[in-house]
């Protein structure tokens, strides 16, 4: 999405040999100009899947999957992350390890949001080493509902993610696929 590799290419900030500040525009500052053109292009992308419901992880997954959901008319459910040590009663749960902050939460969905035999679109904003998305995975699948597709807003191909997803056989959209960080350049991958 050239819309989107411009922005990248304009105000992300390469932090270090594999993270991608992108926090102006997508996950601390929002813009919703670029989230709606975003969630244009995800329903550009799976409107040949017929899905019922999209999941996303909060916090930064909500802006790009709402979007979506708006233009796709659907319904959106965020997975929460579960402090407490005490779990709610209802609730559908999936560990979730993340290689960037080092911690392991657990995420939460309450089973009044999700149901047997729906069919899911999952939407993330970065697809890293896929931690996040398989989480929701293991629920979707622990709820007994089919996983129609991944709308990724940022993938960076050289982390383990998309391998972890193929490996499922999942279909994977990326809206900007980054394969490098060169002399403090992004560099996009062809295909
Ligand atoms: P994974 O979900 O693909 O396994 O990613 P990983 O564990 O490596 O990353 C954990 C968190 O870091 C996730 O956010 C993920 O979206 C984010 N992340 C991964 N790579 C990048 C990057 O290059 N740049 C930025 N800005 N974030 C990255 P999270 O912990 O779920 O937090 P939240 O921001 O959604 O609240
Ligand atoms: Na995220
Ligand atoms: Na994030």
């Amino acid at each position: 999405m050239k819309l989107l590799e411009d922005r990248i290419q304009k105000d992300g900030l390469i932090l270090n040999d594999d993270i991608l500040k992108v926090d102006s525009f997508l996950n601390h500052q929002v813009d919703p100009a670029l989230m709606m053109e975003i969630g244009k292009e995800f329903a550009r992308i799976f409107a040949d899947t017929n899905a019922d419901r999209i999941l996303t992880v909060e916090s930064s997954g909500i802006a790009p999957a709402v979007m979506a959901g708006y233009v796709m008319d659907l319904p959106v459910v965020f997975a929460r992350k579960h402090k407490s040590l005490t779990l709610p009663d209802n609730v559908y749960t999936a560990d979730v390890f993340s290689f960037t902050k080092q911690v392991k939460n657990k995420i939460i969905i309450d089973k009044r949001f999700l149901h047997p035999d729906e069919n899911i679109l999952i939407i993330d904003d970065f697809l890293a080493n896929g931690q996040a998305v398989y989480g929701l995975l293991d629920i979707t699948k622990a709820a007994g509902a089919n996983i129609q597709g991944v709308g990724i807003v940022i993938e960076k191909t050289f982390q383990r993610g998309r391998k972890l997803l193929d490996e499922n056989n999942i279909r994977v959209e990326a809206l900007a696929r980054i394969s490098e960080f060169k002399d403090g350049k992004v560099v996009f991958t062809e295909d």
